[in-house]
């Protein structure tokens, strides 16, 4: 976690730094800092605990600003989130900012201790301040050797970036586990952790691999091996994203605006891929073949958080689309399972980022024991898919809002595309059934536009009426399961408010113990398989004095009868309900959320991409 930014150009560069750091935000939010080297050649740092504005507040009654910069925003690891533990980190003329955990920390401290440095924080970055320092003055390296042979000594995972008021002009990063993109501009150049921060100044990128040192002037770029110090070549690739995608476009939270952009961001990651005409998917991007499939003993589809729940609607596509049923499970625990796998496994890898140390571990622990592997992944160059044999892309473009919505979506389209190409692989869907599905799934995009045409009033009224309740149920059958998961992540990400998703069916085994007249059910109850057995789970809540929001199907004259509120969606074939669902329980969150005023976008003590364990 936690998001650096550095700049190399011509160009004075604090505002660049701050905007940066703020697309960066949600990648932590607990100080914020920034070190220049000033027009008089000092460096200068200037930092403040909590959200990026107390720093751009401190900037404006401090002010400081150089041509060469780094900027941070953090997530807390080591160390409170002070003042004093904000990054940047500095020793001498250096500064450094740092994302992940250095491992070994407190072994190089009592090293540098002994040879007289002195700390001042709690945190572990700082040891690499003063690393990089004590190579640059006793033993005399140069800038980007220094930085090479302190990083050599680190253990675990990190991106940094340094620079040194000795050598204005002059940046210098290196990556290991923790994301690092190198923007290529005109005349500049630039650092960060993800490639939305740089969008305004360039789309000519380089993903830093681990393992590599890189050396940034205003008019050039040198990348290294790190252990070796050879040079290695320099190839940008041009990132489609538009600097308009990380913007918020007039909504008032990013949350909202990537609500509303689940049209087009599930449009776009179908465009090309499904075939009309051929009756066919077409996932050049997964390599497996017919006799590849009919080998595997058994298939993993592995994630955290939001992403395992697409995970779970993937298996019930799976198992009803190719007969084939996925353990799902989640990242964190499955890396430290003893799980049987070997050349005969297919393991899918389901992540946003596509850097979530979790999922990445389990991924390479899956590889290490000869599975196949495949990733489902939103950003390009990320860790993830460039450690699996093929990744399909989502296409939701870059997601701010920490709590996922339109990758969310993406995931579970890109799932239903491989369900479908592996059911047609194995002969399990006949030509009337795919095309039925590929209709269906085209359709959703446009079904989801009315659905948000259809405005939000009835949400509004919810929080209205419900924000200050403390706890809330949600219960769905089937592959909405997963989606009353996610409802009640959604809700507690954002608002706080404790709730749980559950299989309804489950509903008497425990949870129908907490229903009293103060807390709320939320039922996805539409015209599905599993219509009359939630119909009578919502009786039994009704019965223990419980209010109830139904989900229903659109036209359900009955729907409504027995609830406080009753929310509606299209009706729409079973396989595709999952992705009309999420809609409301994205709308319930958000606007519970707004209603009580919490922060939509940066909520309290979560950040978006979990790079730590
Ligand atoms: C964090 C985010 C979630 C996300 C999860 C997995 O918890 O807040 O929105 O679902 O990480 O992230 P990934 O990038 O692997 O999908």
């Amino acid at each position: 976690m936690c998001g650096i930014i550095g700049y190399v150009g011509p160009d004075l560069c604090a505002d660049t730094l701050i905007g940066a750091l703020s697309k960066l935000e949600y990648r932590g939010y607990d100080s914020a800092g920034i070190a220049v080297i000033d027009e008089g050649g000092a460096l200068v740092t200037r930092r403040a605990e909590g959200k990026l504005g107390n720093l751009v507040k401190r900037l404006r009654e401090e002010p400081v600003d150089g041509r060469t910069g780094i900027g941070h925003t953090r997530w807390a690891t080591h160390g409170a989130p002070t003042e004093s533990n904000a990054h940047p980190h500095r020793s001498g003329s250096i500064a450094v900012i740092h994302n992940g955990i250095i491992e070994n920390h407190l072994e190089l401290k009592a090293e540098l201790r002994e040879h007289g440095h002195e700390f001042t924080s709690e945190t572990d970055t700082e040891v690499f301040a003063h690393l990089v320092d004590h190579y640059r003055t006793v033993r005399g390296l140069a800038l980007p050797e220094a930085v090479r042979q302190a990083v050599i000594r680190l253990h675990g995972a990190y991106a940094v970036v340094v620079v040194d008021a000795k050598t204005p002009g002059m940046l210098v990063g290196a990556r290991m586990a923790s994301p690092l993109v190198l923007g290529v501009g005109e005349g500049a150049n630039y650092l960060a952790s993800d490639a939305a921060a740089l969008l305004s100044h360039t789309r000519d990128m380089v993903f830093i691999e681990d393992g590599q040192v890189v050396t940034l002037t205003p008019g050039g770029v040198e990348l290294r091996d790190v252990a070796s110090g050879e040079l290695l070549p320099v190839a940008p690739v041009h990132v489609t994203w538009s600097p308009a995608m990380a913007e918020k476009g007039g909504y008032k939270h990013f949350m909202l605006k990537e609500i509303h952009e689940q049209p087009r961001a599930i449009g776009d990651t179908l465009r090309g891929r499904v075939s009309l005409e051929r009756n066919a998917v077409n996932l050049p991007e997964v390599p497996l073949t017919r006799d590849d499939l009919a080998s595997f003993r058994q298939i993993y589809v592995v994630a955290c958080g939001t992403s395992w729940h697409a995970g779970l609607v993937g298996r019930y596509l799976f198992e009803d689309l190719a007969g084939l049923s996925p353990h799902v499970e989640l990242a964190s625990e499955l890396r430290y399972r003893k799980a049987p796998m070997d050349e005969r496994t297919l393991f899918i890898a389901v992540s946003q980022s596509g850097e979530t140390a979790d999922t990445l571990a389990a991924l390479r622990d899956a590889k290490a024991k000869g599975a196949r592997c495949i990733a489902i992944c939103n950003v390009l160059g990320s860790s993830i898919p460039r450690e699996c044999e093929g990744t399909v892309y989502t296409h939701a473009g870059p997601e701010i809002g920490v709590a996922s919505t339109k990758a969310f979506t993406t995931q579970v389209a890109a799932l239903h595309l491989i369900a479908l190409h592996f059911g047609r692989l194995l002969g399990r869907l006949d030509d009337g059934a795919m095309a039925a599905e590929l209709a269906a799934l085209l359709h959703v995009p446009s079904v989801i536009e009315t659905l948000l045409l259809a405005g939000e009033a009835p949400y509004e009224e919810i929080a209205r009426a419900w924000h200050d309740r403390t706890s809330m149920l949600f219960l769905g059958r089937g592959s909405l399961f997963p989606m009353a998961l996610e409802g009640a992540l959604k809700l507690k990400e954002i608002s706080y408010i404790h709730a749980e998703g559950y299989a309804a069916g489950e509903m008497k085994h425990g949870p129908i113990a907490l229903i009293d007249e103060k807390t709320p059910t939320i039922i996805l109850n539409p015209r599905d398989g599993h219509y009359a057995k939630v119909r009578s789970n919502l009786s039994e809540v009704r019965a223990r004095s419980g209010p109830v929001c139904v989900v229903a199907t659109e036209g359900d004259a009955d729907a409504g009868d027995a609830a406080t509120f009753c929310l509606t969606v299209p009706d729409v074939p079973e396989h595709v309900l999952p992705l009309v669902m999420a809609v409301p329980m994205q709308l319930i969150a958000y606007h519970m959320a707004d209603f009580k005023g919490t922060d939509v976008d940066q909520p309290r003590n979560l950040a978006k991409s979990v790079t730590v364990e």
